[in-house]
């Protein structure tokens, strides 16, 4: 089972967690493949069974900009994805009105691709935690367990 991972990161949290999944579902016997600022053509080509996005969100409810390219060319392109299983790990804050809306974003993109949600959203509360990565670890652990099922 081959997963991409793809990150939206200001201030590079979100690729610190990005790293981490990828090490996590390594060691849990899937194919992952992790690179920020990913395009498009070198998704396709990687020729994912699953997608895993790992975004913070920035400005107001936004997604970062570093992951609008790959965003807009999703939108534009909609690749054949329909069925496959993916998920979404959410930084956010929850002093923000919107929170985590960088990862509603992609869950409505998601849903416009006909991904397949396996877990629910983690959302992370940077007001609340400084370990998002071991925080991350038991949804990422449910994760490699969904798509292995
Ligand atoms: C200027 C700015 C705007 C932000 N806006 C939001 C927001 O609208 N909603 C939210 O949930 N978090 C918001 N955040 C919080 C970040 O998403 C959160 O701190 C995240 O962990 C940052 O990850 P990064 O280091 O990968 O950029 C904002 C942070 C900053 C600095």
């Amino acid at each position: 089972m081959k997963v991409a991972i793809v990150s939206g990161s200001v201030y590079g949290t979100a690729e610190e967690v990005a790293r981490h999944a990828e090490r996590q579902l390594k060691a849990a016997g899937l194919e992952a493949w992790y690179k920020a600022n990913m395009s498009l053509d070198e998704l396709l080509a990687f020729a994912p069974d699953a997608l895993l996005t790992v975004t913070a969100t920035t400005g107001m409810g936004e997604l970062p900009d570093n992951l609008l390219p790959l965003y807009s060319e999703l939108r534009d392109r909609l690749p054949a994805w329909n069925g496959k299983p993916a998920a979404v790990l959410a930084l956010g804050d929850s002093s923000y009105d919107s929170f985590c809306g960088g990862g509603e974003l992609m869950r409505e993109l998601y849903a416009e691709l006909g991904l397949h949600e396996v877990v629910e959203m983690l959302r992370l509360d940077s007001s609340e935690t400084v370990t998002p990565e071991t925080d991350a670890e038991p949804w990422l652990q449910a994760f490699a367990a969904a798509l292995k099922a």
